[in-house]
């Protein structure tokens, strides 16, 4: 639908905004020698350790170790992804966003379709909602949510309305040219005539509260059961859950958010104050799903109806489930008794009980273990080495992290392999905790110092580029690291640390480098010389260079030494 952002167009908006200005927006700063500091809003806190710099445009919490360019903080503060916080930041600058040449002209047609679209489906909800509360048809319906115990409190909660059973109802009513766009009418031979008849329905409203679609249930034993939009410029089933924006109204920060199956399941859940759920659309979990629900709770609780089909669901959730979760990511599972499901599961046993099984579901490693060896005899070799079979392409798909280490860990011992090997993601990953650590001393080595001060102030380059760098003879630790970080500042020449950070989002270099980014290089508070910082950086630069000669001189000699 969208053209791409320019990258220059990104870097010039980070180089014009102010990252302190913005953040202050959000959470008041105080000034603090050369830092803006607060408590931190990513975690609670007592004493400030969160801190903005502005010649960086560069925020890092000492606490919990959150950092981040202006987009990197608008993304997690308000949830966004990437486009929608660069969208917003260009708002807070006043500048409109720039697409990619060939598509404008299209996007800014679309733009205003879109818009017209979510219109008229905020309309459709509100005359959905009228039909169900003053319709005399509507009168069955709000029968209806009576008997299934939904309240009138709920009902507005979820902006629940009624389909009357009329052809034509939305057809004469609204633009039939958007209500084709958005999946309301259906056209054939030439005809139009409504898609929802007959039905309660649900509008379905994506995380910033817009109603992109509408599910639709039947009031008897007919089928279809429910009927749902089709996919349209702004529907998708697979991006979206059910249940969301009127989650955060009620709290902005989860602890954990359950994903049931249905959509009366999340009603009558939050009628009994569980009101932290969302349904999918009718469609399985997806990673699309897991990594949006992931931007807003810490911990997933899968909750699987307790027959046969939600037990395959659970099962067929372990792939998105696989490449989504990572250190500091939860996902659990919940299996209900065979006979129920969430709503009538929580109207027999009530919320407390309710809450208890949500407490005792299986973490993921248990289910995941517990169901793979269920049927296997891992008394016997066989047994084991179909289980290795069965789970390596699952633990290959983790992030490298402690999490991955610990499952092939226990595959290891469920297994007795000892030496499985584990993939080569995490065995690199073992050593890095001791490459990153400080030294008990609290002083950097020379070659990370220099490489933090170039990341902090890449303006530094002009004091070195013109030398010749012997690469080849160059050892240390992350010395990979640091010619990709020099050769992208020569060539890139970017604005200051936040726009040279951006290079990096979403490569596997990018933690090295925020970590470049906010290590401490001078005392705290001390106002800053950058005379003196660059004289510091090319004293240092060059004695690095110097011990790369001596090292090719020696070579040299001895190589002739070798010849003689
Ligand atoms: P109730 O029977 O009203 O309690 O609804 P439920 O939400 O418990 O329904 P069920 O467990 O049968 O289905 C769970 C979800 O699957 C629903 O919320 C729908 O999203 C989807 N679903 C169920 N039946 C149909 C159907 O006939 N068509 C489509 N497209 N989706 C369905
Ligand atoms: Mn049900």
């Amino acid at each position: 639908m969208s053209g791409r952002i320019p990258k220059h167009f990104i870097d010039d908006l980070l180089a014009r905004v102010d990252i302190v200005e913005l953040i202050d927006t959000y959470v008041p700063l105080k000034k603090a020698g050369v830092n803006y500091i607060a408590r931190c809003p990513f975690h609670s806190e007592k004493t400030p350790s969160f801190s903005v710099n502005r010649g960086k445009q560069f925020f890092h919490c000492f606490g919990c170790g959150a950092s981040g360019n202006a987009i990197g903080f608008l993304m997690d503060f308000n949830h966004l992804d990437f486009v929608e916080a660069v969208e917003d930041l260009a708002t807070f600058a006043g500048v409109d966003v720039i697409r990619d040449a060939a598509e404008t002209q299209l996007n800014a047609v679309s733009r205003d379709t879109v818009n017209d679209q979510y219109q008229l489906l905020e309309h459709v909800a509100a005359f959905y909602v009228h039909s169900l509360r003053t319709a005399e048809a509507g009168k069955k319906a709000v029968a209806y949510l009576k008997a299934r115990s939904i309240n009138d409190e709920l009902a507005q909660r979820f902006m629940l309305g009624y389909a009357s059973n009329e052809w034509q109802a939305l057809a004469n009513r609204f633009d039939r040219q958007i209500l084709i766009q958005t999946g309301m009418l259906i056209e054939k031979d030439g005809k139009v005539y409504d898609r929802f008849r007959d039905r309660i329905m649900f509008p379905i409203r994506d995380k910033r509260g817009r109603i992109t679609g509408f599910g639709g249930r039947v009031l008897d034993d007919s089928l279809p059961k429910y009927l749902n939009s089709p996919e349209t410029a702004i529907f998708h089933k697979s991006k979206e859950v059910y249940g969301l924006y009127e989650l955060l109204r009620k709290q902005g920060k989860p602890k954990r958010i359950l994903i049931v199956e249905g959509y009366i399941d999340v009603i009558i859940l939050a009628g009994y104050g569980i009101d932290y759920a969302v349904a999918t659309l009718g469609t399985a979990t997806s990673q699309a799903h897991l990594e949006l629900l992931f931007r807003f709770a810490p911990e997933l609780v899968f909750c699987f109806d307790g027959d046969n089909a939600g037990r395959e669901a659970a099962w067929k959730a372990m792939e998105p489930a696989f490449g989504t979760v990572k250190d500091g990511r939860q996902i659990r599972i919940m299996l209900l008794p065979k006979e129920h499901d969430p709503d009538s599961l929580v109207r027999t046993e009530g919320a407390d009980k309710f809450t208890e099984r949500v407490g005792r579901s299986q973490a993921l490693s248990d289910y995941f273990f517990s169901t793979l060896t269920h049927d296997l005899n891992i008394n016997e070799l066989e047994g084991r080495s179909q289980l290795i079979n069965k789970a390596k392409p699952y633990l290959d798909k983790l992030s490298p992290g402690v999490f991955k280490e610990m499952m092939f860990a226990q595959l290891n011992q469920l297994t007795r392999a000892g030496v499985l090997d584990v993939s080569a993601d995490s065995a690199t990953l073992r050593q890095q905790p001791q490459r990153r650590s400080e030294r008990k001393d609290g002083i950097v080595p020379l070659p990370r110092r220099i490489a933090a001060l170039l990341v902090q102030y890449p303006e530094l380059i002009a004091t070195v580029e013109h030398k010749e760098i012997l690469w080849e003879e160059m050892e240390f630790p992350g010395v990979d690291l640091f010619k990709l970080i020099f050769t992208d500042i020569k060539e890139k020449k970017p604005a200051n640390t936040a726009v040279l950070m951006e290079l990096y989002r979403g490569q596997p270099q990018a933690k090295a480098v925020n970590y470049l980014a906010a290590l401490n290089l001078f005392v705290d508070g001390q106002e800053l010389d950058l005379t003196a910082v660059a004289s510091e950086f090319k004293d240092a630069f060059e004695k690095l260079m110097d011990q790369a000669k001596k090292k090719a001189e020696f070579r040299a000699l001895m190589a002739k030494a070798g010849k003689g």
